[in-house]
């Protein structure tokens, strides 16, 4: 009988030794002369048990975490193949509180299933939103999207429905959908993990895509940073056009659509929708005055859908099993599931899936289980570097656009991450606009300008000089950022600033030393 054992090929595992891990199984199981199988399959999310090994047993998937290659040969001893106890072992996979918990709708098949395995994709799911999606009107398919309430997860959570509805009644002989996948913000790793783990579920969502506003040609425009997502996602393309998703005849069904991967250099701007079609355009990555729309003059002048990796993906689920059972997930305008990503400093890592309306103090500590130096959490930054710093006492916002912006924060692309008590936030203020600076692409004053300022004026507060002058200073930059940037490079750059000022005043205060000289 062969056994198949779980190694996943997720770029945070194989980092942290997977790939070995992997191969001393191979090993062992021949040096034991036990038939083994290893899948290597996506991640789960739960970083810190990664490398997650799963055996397949009657009972269903038994983990084991974080397993190193030396672990392997006692893993044996203890029966592994039988899901035998061993201190790593943490039971059936799918009882694992932080996975339990989770209502998982666009991750459903994420570590679940071989990621480039057609019939596994099938198997479990797969194609079904597409093939309904064939059984409709174009309008339809816009309608149903509109009607899940979907909106992008790429930060500005504008309604995929909205978007798409109006590159469908543009007029052009060319339509084009392209993915943003170039996943800049600190913190986020939702884009890659499903990219790496579940890749067909992003090419029928953008095969829907294109079939919903009469678009051929597709792009994903993905960083140079993501070499495995890179490489899994083109073996899927391959796949995926042998098979018949892509090409002339979509599933037979006549309509064409066809997409390539372009890999973008690296700069965070580029992650703009505009710039972004500039770079894949290639032309330097710089921001377009909007408008026009790209959905009405987007790549080579023509409509474009722009969205992010999650928005597409969650597309196919929601064709499946229809608007409203997406709708009912949610509270508020932020209807369906988000993929909250929690990094920094924090004992469980990973990708929590859930339905909007979590607080962000569920998320850090429940969730999260605190941070994982064990000191007590200060600051939470939401929504990646151009995200606000929230203190414990705004722990109980939920997850959900509106409230957030309520507190002058955002969700952005939903990565969380967390700082303990010895967190300086002047440091962290400073950082914001030094990273504007860094990431500017020059074309407005305010930003260009008004980032470099802002870091002089707050390595002026450090130093004691003039503290009061270097606050209103600061604040007054930030005003004129907000409100006269063309993008929101520039113009969210002072949610990190204000937001460290306002809720940790004391770190705002000089130096004593350089109190006392002043
Ligand atoms: C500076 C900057 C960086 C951005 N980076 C990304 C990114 O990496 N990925 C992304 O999907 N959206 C990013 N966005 C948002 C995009 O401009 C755009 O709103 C998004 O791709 C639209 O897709 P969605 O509606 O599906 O979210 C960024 C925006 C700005 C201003
Ligand atoms: S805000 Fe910054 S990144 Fe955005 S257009 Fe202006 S200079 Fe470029």
């Amino acid at each position: 009988m062969t056994t198949t054992v779980y190694v996943p090929l997720d770029s945070a595992a194989v980092a942290l030794g997977a790939d070995d891990v992997a191969a001393a199984i191979r090993r062992e199981a021949s040096q034991r002369g036990e038939s083994v199988a290893v899948v290597r399959n996506g991640s789960r999310g739960m970083v810190w048990l990664e490398p997650l090994v799963e055996v397949a047993t009657p009972e269903g998937r038994i983990a084991y975490g974080p397993v190193a290659p030396s672990d392997v040969p006692g893993l044996f001893e203890a029966g592994l193949l039988a899901g035998g106890g061993h201190a790593l072992h943490h039971g059936p996979t799918e009882e694992i509180g932080f996975l339990r918990r989770q209502t998982r709708l666009t991750f459903a098949r994420c570590g679940i299933t071989d990621p480039l395995s057609l019939p596994d994709y099938e198997a479990h799911g797969g194609l079904a939103g597409l093939r309904r999606a064939m059984t409709l009107d174009p309008a339809q398919i816009v309608d149903e999207v509109m009607q899940s309430g979907l909106r992008g997860r790429g930060g500005a959570g504008f309604p995929t429905g909205l978007k798409w509805k109006t590159v469908l009644g543009a007029d052009a002989t060319q339509k084009y959908i392209v993915c943003n996948a170039d996943e800049g913000d600190s913190g986020t790793f939702a884009d890659r993990m499903i990219m790496e783990g579940d890749p067909f579920v992003l090419v029928e969502g953008m095969a829907i895509a294109g079939i919903a506003t009469g678009a051929t040609r597709g792009f994903v425009y993905l960083r140079s940073e993501y070499p495995q997502a890179i490489y899994i996602m083109n073996r899927a393309l391959a796949l995926a056009r042998k098979a018949g998703i892509l090409g002339d005849s979509v599933l037979g069904s006549g309509h064409a659509f066809d997409m390539e991967i372009r890999v973008g250099a690296g700069a965070y701007v580029c992650g703009e929708e505009t710039s972004l079609l500039n770079s894949l355009e290639g032309r330097r990555g710089v921001v377009r005055a909007k408008p026009p729309l790209p959905a009405l003059e987007g790549f080579m002048g023509r409509p474009t859908v722009v969205n992010n990796v999650i928005s597409l993906a969650s597309i196919p689920i929601i064709l499946d099993k229809g608007a409203d059972f997406y709708r009912d997930f949610g509270m508020g305008r932020s209807r369906g599931t988000i993929p909250i990503q929690i990094a920094g400093n924090v004992k469980h890592g990973g990708l929590f899936e859930a339905a909007f309306g979590l607080t962000l103090g569920e998320i850090v500590d429940a969730i999260g289980g605190g941070t994982a130096s064990g000191r007590p959490v200060k600051a939470v930054q939401v929504g990646g570097p151009l995200g606000a710093y929230f203190p414990r006492s705004l722990f109980d916002t939920p997850f959900d656009y509106e409230a957030f912006a309520a507190k002058d924060g955002l969700i952005g692309h939903a990565g969380i991450v967390v700082f303990d008590d010895t967190a300086d936030m002047l440091k962290q203020a400073r950082f914001a606009f030094e990273f504007c600076a860094v990431e500017s692409c020059g074309k407005c004053t305010p930003c260009r300008i008004g980032a470099v300022r802002g870091a002089e004026t707050l390595d002026k507060l450090a130093a004691g000089i003039e503290p009061d002058r270097q606050k209103a200073l600061a604040a007054d930059l930030c005003t004129t950022m907000k409100f006269g940037s063309l993008c929101a490079l520039g113009g969210f750059t002072p949610y990190p600033v204000m937001s460290a000022m306002t809720h940790f005043p004391e770190d705002f205060k000089p130096a004593p030393m350089a109190q006392a000289a002043e």
